[in-house]
């Protein structure tokens, strides 16, 4: 297999979990490289269900080896947790099948108090994070303040970039949010204890994954979010603090851009968004709802109700060609089964004018007016269907109808959670 990005092309959510851990088994090293325990992956083996948040899906398979790389916002606690729920469950979690980034960024106990202190200082504004402490560590970050996963491994240093952090952070804890500040012995030792039980699966993942590469492995590059919640190109501020698409692959693993040989989006057949935020297609009324309860649309970190809508074509195929993206994959087409009429996002209304492109830089997204085109259902169940040709007339024509407006090929459909549960079509 060539080495492979993939990569949500919505708001996130788009059962990315699945479709990595399915395409897992033919690649030899599987990457995370941005985002961090923010991310849920959902990956269903039989009876077992396995939720992932900073391990690669590829840890389920025997003999990959799975890397966080530097451009993770790593919390510890998190990482080492899933590393011990893994190996309870019986699933082998060694140096060898797991290797963390020297440099990737560390999440602490004040990134994650800050998250929750600055939401509410927000109020109205607020942007609905998942409160795990990620906008602070990449603000650390970019500040020149944060520690890394190297400065946890050395006590003396650990000691030093914490005292200093928690010199500032404690102030505006007590100055701007009136809130108790964090005890620097206490976070030294917890850290500096984390660290060591870190210490076997770091190493220099940028280097391992170049030189994987030159013996001609395959590599997965497992994007979490989704390209509209990229810090960049995302409906910002209502967005992650990395780069979620493939675009982030460079920076966040230590990887030559050019290396990467194919690039596949993935969006649902309708689309969901958590937070706040501007969500063009959003359904307030009885059609949301539905698709929230058929769709099981709760969020694997959070738990929040996901708000639903109609597939926004607008959204995906700018995702899509920003990215570049060869084809994509479209999943959840089951949840559509039993809805009579499907609507279908096909332009925007900005400001009077109708658009096919999507409108950045627009100041107020939430004033843009969808306009839908409504298909017929098909009212079957497809969630046994494994051939294309199998799926009932009208199924095929909306997915061919959503694949011409979006104008890329779809190269899989996801018809279930089950991991056989698709249709292959070119991928
Ligand atoms: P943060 O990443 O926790 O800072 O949250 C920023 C925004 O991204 C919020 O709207 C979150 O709901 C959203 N978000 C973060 N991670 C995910 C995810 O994995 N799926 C969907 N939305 C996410």
């Amino acid at each position: 297999m060539p080495s492979l990005s993939v990569f949500g092309a919505q708001w996130g959510d788009e059962g990315k979990g699945k479709i990595i851990d399915l395409l897992a088994r033919d690649a030899d090293v599987v990457v995370r490289y941005q985002g961090g325990s923010n991310a849920g992956h959902t990956v269903i083996v039989g009876e077992d269900k396995y939720v992932l948040h900073l391990i690669p899906s590829g840890i389920l398979h025997p003999g990959k080896v799975n890397v966080v790389g530097n451009g993770v916002a790593l919390d510890p606690l998190t990482f080492m947790d899933e590393v011990d729920g893994l190996r309870e469950r019986g699933i082998p979690v060694e140096p060898e099948n797991l290797r963390l980034s020297t440099s990737a960024h560390v999440i602490l106990d004040h990134h994650r108090k800050l998250d929750g202190l600055a939401e509410t200082w927000l109020g109205g504004g607020r942007i609905g994070t998942t409160g795990r402490g990620i906008g602070p560590c990449y603000a650390d970050k970019a500040s020149r303040t944060g520690l890394r996963v190297s400065e946890l491994l050395e006590p003396g240093r650990c000691r030093e970039r914490l005292s200093a952090a928690l010199l500032e952070k404690n102030a505006l804890f007590a100055g701007v949010h009136e809130a108790e500040g964090l005890e620097l012995e206490e976070q030294v030792e917890k850290y500096v204890a984390v660290g060591e039980r870190l210490r076997p699966f770091v190493c220099d993942t940028g280097a391992y994954l170049r030189g994987a590469h030159a013996e001609g492995k395959s590599l997965l590059f497992e994007g979490a979010q989704g390209v509209m919640l990229d810090i960049d190109h995302g409906t910002y501020p209502y967005v992650t603090s990395s780069s979620t698409g493939a675009n982030g692959i460079p920076s966040g693993a230590g990887f030559p851009a050019k290396h990467v040989d194919r690039l596949i989006g993935i969006a649902k057949a309708y689309c969901t968004r958590v937070g706040e935020g501007p969500f063009p297609s959003e359904e307030h009324g009885e059609a949301g709802e539905r698709l929230g309860r058929k769709g099981h649309e709760f969020g694997a970190t959070t738990g929040r109700p996901r708000r639903c809508g109609w597939f926004d074509s607008v959204a995906v195929r700018y995702a899509l060609d920003l990215n570049g993206a060869d084809g994509w994959i479209m999943t959840k087409l089951d949840v559509l089964d039993s809805f009579e009429k499907i609507c279908v996002g096909t332009s925007y209304k900005v400001e009077g004018e109708e658009s096919l492109t999507y409108p950045v830089g627009c100041a107020d997204l939430n004033a843009v007016e969808v306009q839908y085109e409504e298909l017929p259902g098909w009212q079957e169940d497809i969630t046994a269907i494994r051939k294309y040709e199998e799926l009932p007339a009208a199924t095929r024509a909306y997915v061919e109808w959503v694949e011409e407006r979006v104008g890329a090929p779809i190269v899989m459909l996801s018809v279930g959670p089950e991991r056989d549960q698709v249709i292959p079509r070119g991928l």
